[in-house]
């Protein structure tokens, strides 16, 4: 029986991913790199430090910068970044995202967020839907980010309940890989080819329903 849903932030909950890929994109120009929506998709659900680290890698600059200058760069983002969400209202909720933390709330189940941002409690506090939420897993003590299952395992241990009865509900490739490497189920938000691993994926957070949810988890678990 399921017990809890881990729920990815960015790009699941709200539009921020696009807020990341923006302000990524702009630092990587005055570094003299261009990147765009596909090569994007490889920094989804990926912590800051290791974004900037694929930048560079992409733009073959990774040897040009001290451990010092690369944490000033992904600052340098970061602000970029937090004067993008500034404007962040409860109307920039994804298409039926509230009315199924509310079927989720109704059904009793526990609620998390699992999300590699630092910037999530802001966010969640922006969106004003921190109620919803039994817990927020603090993506500055979590170790080792996604792909790794970390942050899934600390979520579910956060709210007590077994990992095989959690579901985890993400955007990213390396978030499905996390969950799925936690042992939980897994629903891909967005590409099939990029979601491939998801347990079942939707095109949008629109068709998120536990109607939907729910048999699928009970087909893989029978
Ligand atoms: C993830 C985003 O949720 O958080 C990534 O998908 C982002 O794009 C990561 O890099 C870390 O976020 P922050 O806000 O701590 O820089
Ligand atoms: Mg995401």
């Amino acid at each position: 029986e399921v017990q809890a849903i881990l729920f990815d932030l960015d790009g699941v909950i709200t539009d921020t991913a696009e807020y990341h890929y923006l302000a990524w994109k702009k630092l990587a120009r005055e570094l003299g790199i261009e990147i765009d929506r596909t090569f994007n998709e490889q920094l989804k659900g990926v912590s800051r430090i290791d974004s900037l680290e694929k930048i560079l890698a992409y733009g073959n600059r990774l040897q040009d910068f001290t451990r010092e200058e690369k944490e000033a760069l992904a600052n340098k983002k970061n602000e970029l970044y937090k004067k993008m969400i500034t404007n962040i209202t409860p109307a920039d909720l994804l298409p039926g995202i509230k009315e199924f933390l509310e079927e989720v709330k109704q059904a009793n189940l526990k609620t998390g967020i699992a999300s590699a941002s630092k910037n999530a409690f802001r966010v969640i506090d922006y969106l004003q839907v921190g109620d919803y939420f039994d817990i927020i897993v603090d993506a500055a003590k979590v170790e080792k980010g996604k792909p790794d299952p970390e942050i899934f395992l600390k979520g579910a241990d956060q709210l007590g309940v077994d990992y095989c009865t959690c579901i985890g509900i993400e955007d990213a490739a390396a978030g499905i890989k996390a969950i799925k490497s936690a042992g939980m189920f897994a629903v891909g938000i967005g590409s099939r080819t990029e979601l491939k691993e998801a347990d079942i994926i939707l095109s949008s957070t629109n068709e998120l329903t536990l109607e939907t949810i729910l048999p699928a988890y009970k087909n893989t678990s029978a």
